[in-house]
């Protein structure tokens, strides 16, 4: 059991990578909270977690709310008595070419994936550093290097990841690890509508010629929220099927 007993906040916990990453965090024993904005989703999720015999709270709240996220943090404490591990999980994308893309899908973008990520890194660090303990994973993407139709994602992504260095920095002193997972493509519902023409361009560009399992990325962040990972702080690690590697 690599978590045993810790507990971790998942945002976005509800599908794809964050719900892999919830039941691969239940398996190795850890106390489970489930973020997400879709309470049905959520509560599905909740559900397998019980089967597991693991303990879960369920915390509807939209990450770009700081009245919600405090609020999270206090339930989360008020059950659980601590919070050892945050994956800033949730995000979306909106995509469009840059000359039509309005000002409505760039701000969303951004204020989900960029701003979510660090007001929930901003109010966990609170409680992180009152323990003098914290493990704080965040999201980052393939899409941060640069992509055709996704300035405001690729923006939103390469901002996660100077925030993870950052945060690194000023968490070390309180015990707080902090580092930033950036998938490749990976097989959730954001990747779901992928005209198949593009799925296969893409397939044929990463060298391991797939996309990603959820799990494959719960993998890596259970590696970070474990012990294993204690000396290693501020980093971005890829997922990708080496695809960021080069020709
Ligand atoms: N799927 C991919 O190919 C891929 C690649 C690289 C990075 N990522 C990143 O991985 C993360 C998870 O993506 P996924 O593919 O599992 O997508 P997903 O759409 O399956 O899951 C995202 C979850 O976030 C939730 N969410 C959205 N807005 C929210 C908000 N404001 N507050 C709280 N929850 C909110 C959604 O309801 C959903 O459950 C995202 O940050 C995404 O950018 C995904």
């Amino acid at each position: 059991m690599r978590l045993k007993n810790k507990v971790a906040l998942i945002t976005g916990g509800g599908s794809g990578i964050g719900e892999a990453t919830v039941l691969r965090f239940s398996e190795e024993g850890a106390k489970i909270v489930i973020n997400d904005v879709n309470a049905e989703d959520a509560n599905k999720v909740a559900k397998k977690v019980k089967a597991n015999g693991c303990e879960v709270l369920v915390c509807i709240a939209d990450v770009t709310n700081k009245n919600d996220i405090e609020d999270m943090i206090n339930k989360t404490i008020e059950k659980f008595g601590r919070l050892d591990i945050l994956v800033n999980n949730a995000g979306i994308n909106r995509d469009s070419f840059v000359k039509k893309m309005s000002e409505e899908q760039w701000d969303k973008v951004i204020e989900i994936n960029l701003k979510g990520t660090f007001l929930c890194a901003q109010v966990a660090l609170g409680q992180m550093i009152k323990q003098n303990y914290g493990r704080i994973i965040n999201t980052a993407s393939i899409g941060a290097l640069g992509n055709i139709g996704q300035a405001n994602y690729s923006a939103s992504k390469a901002g996660v990841i100077g925030l993870t260095k950052t945060l690194a920095l000023e968490g070390a002193r309180y015990n707080i690890n902090v580092n930033c997972v950036s998938p490749g493509a990976t097989n959730t519902a954001m990747t779901a509508n992928m005209p198949p023409e593009i799925a296969k361009f893409v397939k044929e560009k990463i060298p391991l010629k797939r996309f990603a399992e959820p799990k494959e990325i719960a993998n890596m962040h259970l590696f970070l929220a474990s012990e294993e990972a204690s000396y290693i702080t501020g980093q971005v690690i890829f997922v990708d099927g080496g695809i960021s590697v080069g020709i």
